[in-house]
């Protein structure tokens, strides 16, 4: 009985499946579309939002650092996900790296636990997204009554307060129109996610390329502001925990494997384009935070838009740029809601064909051929969150969400090389045991750091897991039926 839980698929029945063409899914993605829905996925609210809170708060001009520190983080966990992905080239990711290393219950625990990466994050952008449009749209002197431009409730020191509003409506609006996309076809998402990609990379480059030239070196003295005697006040340990704060800025390079089964040529181009989704956008935020902290003093950066705040500190010359940059923003917040919300569907999707999930989220649709109940479920409960929730809430239980996620597919790959050594592998991640024992530990040692309260609601969301599997998933797992 107890065994039963740990059962495993081999890589010979993985292998199987991604080959089959039994699951319905169109193989329909290049490299360049691959790396596209990484980027897409990657640069969206932590970069727009959180780099001032993040300079102001803890690290200073430093944070630099902090985005370099927390890509090497991610460079570990992705070169972990590398090997997994041109090996086990199936939709779900995590969830079925973990089914082929570490046994189906804990397979199901990831599989729980990327719901906080994928749609928790889709919502908070969501929110994010509304924010933004309702400010753009403010500029043309429109505005939506309050009762429908913000959550009915919020959540601050004092606990929970209802705010009067009635739903935030832009933020489901947006989910909804999406969800719609994702319904209709791959093809039509991943041009659409080309087009804001374009469109959000163009920007952050016309804000590096004018800021350039509006930078005030003073405001990098000093580059790493003294500690305050408070641990991640400034100093070293500002820089850490920055580290951590904009690590959600990174979130999503990982979306690219749960698109497996779509890929034409998911040995090699998933591999790559994990790996330079993560280079690009590494180098756009070291760029962005570079000149950021360079155009604006870092004591003044804690704004809920801290680039349109450089722009207009960059005075008549840079005015220009101020709606391009919110068309960006808007733009780049787009991609990653659809980004997010893609992988959630497949992930359901893969984890309904082991029976984990109930059938409906494996179907595919005839015409579309696109998983169709998984993404209008998927669609229904993100639209759901973001139209209630408040966005601080949501977004620290994406980050343990994906560190948890993270930290288990770094250890994935010290296990595999372990039970299967010689199977083939397309990609190989470097140094082992090194790269993933280093990658794990840097993010628990991120889980450590995040408060207390979302470690107790990861536990009241894996309880709830556990309930769906024990209830369900377990019961009609095809794995144990085919063991018996
Ligand atoms: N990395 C994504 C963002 O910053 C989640 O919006």
């Amino acid at each position: 009985m107890i065994k039963d839980l740990f059962i495993k698929k081999t890589l010979a029945q993985l292998d199987e499946e991604a080959n089959s063409n039994k699951h319905g899914l169109k193989r329909h993605l290049g490299l360049m579309n691959l790396t596209l829905l990484g980027i897409g996925s990657v640069i969206g609210a932590g970069i727009f939002v959180l780099t001032g809170t993040a300079a102001q708060m803890h690290a200073g001009p430093a944070i630099i650092f902090s985005f370099i520190l927390s890509a090497f983080g991610c460079l570990l966990a992705g070169l972990c996900y590398a090997e997994f992905a041109a090996m086990i080239p199936l939709s779900g990711s995590a969830y079925t790296y973990s089914y082929a290393t570490m046994g189906e219950l804990m397979a199901w625990v990831i599989g729980w636990d990327l719901v906080l990466e994928y749609l928790f994050s889709t919502a908070t952008v969501a929110v994010g997204w509304s924010g933004y449009v309702l400010s753009f749209l403010a500029d043309f002197g429109i505005y939506l009554p309050a009762s429908m431009a913000q959550s009915p409730f919020e959540y601050d020191q004092a606990g929970w307060h209802v705010t009067g509003a009635f739903i935030n409506f832009p933020a489901v609006f947006i989910v909804v129109l999406l969800t719609a996309l994702l319904v209709v076809g791959i093809k039509e998402t991943v041009r659409f996610n080309n087009i804001t990609v374009v469109i959000k990379v163009v920007v952050v480059l016309l804000f590096i390329g004018f800021g350039l030239s509006h930078i005030h070196p003073e405001n990098w003295t000093p580059f790493i502001p003294q500690n305050t005697g408070v641990w991640g006040h400034y100093g070293w340990s500002g820089i850490l925990t920055g580290s951590g704060v904009i690590f959600f800025a990174y979130i999503g390079f990982d979306a690219v494997s749960t698109t497996s089964q779509e890929a034409i040529n998911p040995k090699r181009d998933l591999p790559l384009s994990i790996l330079f989704s993560l280079l690009v956008c590494t180098v756009l935020y070291v760029g962005v935070s570079f000149v950021l902290t360079g155009m604006v003093n870092y004591k003044e950066l804690n704004v809920a838009a801290p680039i349109a705040l450089a722009i207009d500190r960059g005075g008549q010359g840079l005015r220009w740029l101020s709606p391009i940059i919110k068309i960006g923003t808007i733009a780049g917040l787009s991609s990653v809601i659809l980004v997010t919300l893609l992988g959630q569907t497949r992930i359901f999707f893969s984890m309904a064909h082991d029976g984990l999930l109930w059938k409906c989220f494996a179907k595919t649709h005839s015409k579309f051929k696109t998983p169709h109940y998984s993404t209008l479920i998927t669609g229904f409960f993100t639209a759901l969150m973001a139209g209630i929730f408040p966005i601080g809430l949501l977004g620290e239980l994406v980050s343990i969400g994906t560190l948890l996620a993270f930290a288990i597919v770094c250890i994935g790959i010290l296990i595999l090389r372990k039970t299967e050594p010689d199977a083939p592998r397309a990609f190989k991640t470097p140094w082992v045991p090194f790269v993933p024992v280093l990658g794990a530990l840097v993010c628990f040692i991120q889980m450590l750091s995040l408060p207390i309260d979302t470690w107790l609601r990861l536990i009241i969301w894996m309880a709830i897991g556990f309930v769906i599997y024990f209830g369900y998933g377990r019961k009609h797992s095809v794995a144990r039926k085919r063991n018996r």
